[in-house]
């Protein structure tokens, strides 16, 4: 199955991916996680995604599909996979959809994350990270050590708040319409209600999966 998790920034996609991950027994794959590892890594994709990243633009579609490739053509990906963060242009979605295509695939759902634009800001103000396993939490402060993997927590450079600003304002302008040309092309999408308890959010994922999966 391959399930991709659309939203703007800080909607939870990492969080519930991690959790569906979990429970329907695929890898969760996030471009931002990756882009960020390459970073750390030093090579020459990371640095050169450096920019963007800090400022909360989008680097370039050419980028995202030569991951979004080698993602797809690796074992892990075999039985499937949650795609986080990963379509977030129309060009995206379309090569996505002409890569799967080329493999024999498809995306079996788009889950859209709604979540008020207050909240994000809230959420995303108060969010550290981990920088090994990429984690997020609330209410700790930089420096504590990650619960899973004992890495140290940081508050990521795009959760200050002008560039949570320019990514929401990103995201409405080339990450949006990927919802529309998800209805035009009659993709199975299904918006849920991303605000709440966690149990509840995932639950709410899942009746999704499964509703299509039938
Ligand atoms: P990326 O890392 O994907 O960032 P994002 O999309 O901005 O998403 P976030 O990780 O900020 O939020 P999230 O929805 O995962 O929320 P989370 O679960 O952490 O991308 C970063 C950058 O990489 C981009 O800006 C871009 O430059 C580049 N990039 C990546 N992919 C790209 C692509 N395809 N094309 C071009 N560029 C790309 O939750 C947020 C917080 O809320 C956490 O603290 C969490 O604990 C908390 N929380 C979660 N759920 C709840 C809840 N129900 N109630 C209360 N708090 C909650």
């Amino acid at each position: 199955m391959i399930l991709v998790l659309l939203g703007p920034p800080g909607a939870g996609k990492g969080t519930q991916g991690e959790i569906l991950a979990e429970r329907l027994g695929i890898p969760k794959i996030a471009t931002g996680d990756v882009l960020r590892a390459a970073l750390r890594d030093g090579t020459e994709q990371g640095l050169a995604a450096k920019a963007y990243m800090d400022r909360g633009d989008l680097v370039p579609d050419a980028v995202i599909l030569g991951i979004m490739k080698d993602v797809l053509l690796s074992p892990a990906a075999e039985k499937g996979a949650i795609l986080d963060g990963v379509v977030r242009t129309v060009p995206q979605a379309e090569g996505l959809t002409i890569m799967l295509a080329e493999l024999g695939r498809k995306v079996d759902r788009f889950l859209l994350f709604d979540v008020p634009e207050e909240e994000l800001m809230q959420r995303l103000g108060g969010r550290v990270v981990c920088q090994g396993c990429q984690t997020p939490y609330k209410g700790l402060e930089p420096g504590t050590r990650c619960e899973k993997c004992g890495e140290t927590l940081v508050r990521r450079k795009d959760d200050e708040p002008e560039a949570i600003r320019n990514r929401l304002k990103v995201y409405e302008a080339q990450t949006a319409p990927v919802v529309e040309w998800a209805k035009e092309k009659k993709m199975n999408l299904h918006k849920i209600d991303a605000t709440g308890e966690l149990n509840e959010i995932t639950e709410r994922a899942m009746k999704a999966i499964e509703e299509h999966t039938k």
